[in-house]
């Protein structure tokens, strides 16, 4: 396959960035995106060109690291992450946009690497439990319903990848947010700072600059775990109830 990508290039935060072209010949159609970017980028280091520069770590869907919006969509057309995106899903001959995720609590560090370091600090603000470490318990000492297991692995599985904020036309986090409260929510070990987690994390998203949720459900369409709509209804109860009990943990 032969392809031409339209790639935002910008040298670092303050400077101004634009698209610029490349043609790239030779892409294999089982070669995954970032593939497709190393070839690329061999060449233009070869030539004494500056390397397009992107994220990436385990190139196998888990680190949530390698988040690029390609073609106006989060991780490309298929709901799974940008490393594990095919070429087979584009057709030879064709031009594909290539852009760093765009929001207010990302920003950009150079061309397609965005600063993502808001979601550490959301977590901090209460995405831990205070259970005291030692010898592992007894699997059996702290029984949990099955259903409430499946639904907190559910929300597990979010990866901190930042595809629903740049999915989300509000810029907002809160699928990312509401994944790591109803993870420990629903786990005895994560009672002790119920409220106080989602007083904080919830403060917390919003002082990074993220946007509200207007249920548009763009998020949950581009997360390539699939995290559903229904933990951010978690959340918000979560919420409510903290609000009403007077609890406070923000300091
Ligand atoms: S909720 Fe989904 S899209 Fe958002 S950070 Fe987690 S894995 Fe990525
Ligand atoms: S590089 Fe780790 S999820 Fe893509």
């Amino acid at each position: 396959m032969k392809i031409t990508v339209r790639v935002w290039r910008q040298a670092n935060a303050q400077a101004e960035g634009r698209m610029v072209s490349y043609d790239v010949d030779g892409v294999d159609a089982e070669m995954s995106f970032l593939e497709m970017l190393d070839v690329l980028n061999e060449r233009l280091t070869l030539q004494g060109d500056d390397p397009i520069a992107f994220d990436s770590d385990c190139r196998e869907g888990i680190c949530g690291m390698c988040g690029l919006v390609i073609n106006g969509e989060a991780h490309g057309p298929v709901q799974t992450t940008t490393c594990q995106l095919h070429m087979r899903y584009f057709d030879d001959g064709e031009t594909i946009d290539i852009e760093p995720w765009r929001a207010e609590g990302f920003p950009i560090v150079k061309d397609l690497i965005v600063d993502r370091s808001a979601f550490d600090r959301i977590i901090q603000a209460g995405g831990y439990i205070s259970a005291p470490t030692g010898a592992a318990p007894d699997s059996h000492a702290m029984p949990v319903p099955k259903d409430d297991a499946d639904t907190a692995f559910d929300a597990a599985t979010c990866i901190g990848c930042g595809a629903c904020v740049a999915a989300c036309p509000n810029g907002s986090a809160t699928l990312f947010t509401a994944a790591k409260i109803t993870h420990l929510g629903l786990l005895p070990q994560g009672q002790p700072e119920r409220d106080s987690r989602v007083l904080g994390m919830v403060a917390q998203h919003d002082a990074e600059g993220f946007g509200g949720c207007t249920n548009i459900g763009e998020c949950t369409a581009a997360c390539p775990k699939g995290v559903p709509l229904e933990t951010i209804s978690r959340m918000n109860r979560d919420l409510l109830g903290a609000l009403g009990r007077g609890t406070c943990g923000i300091h």
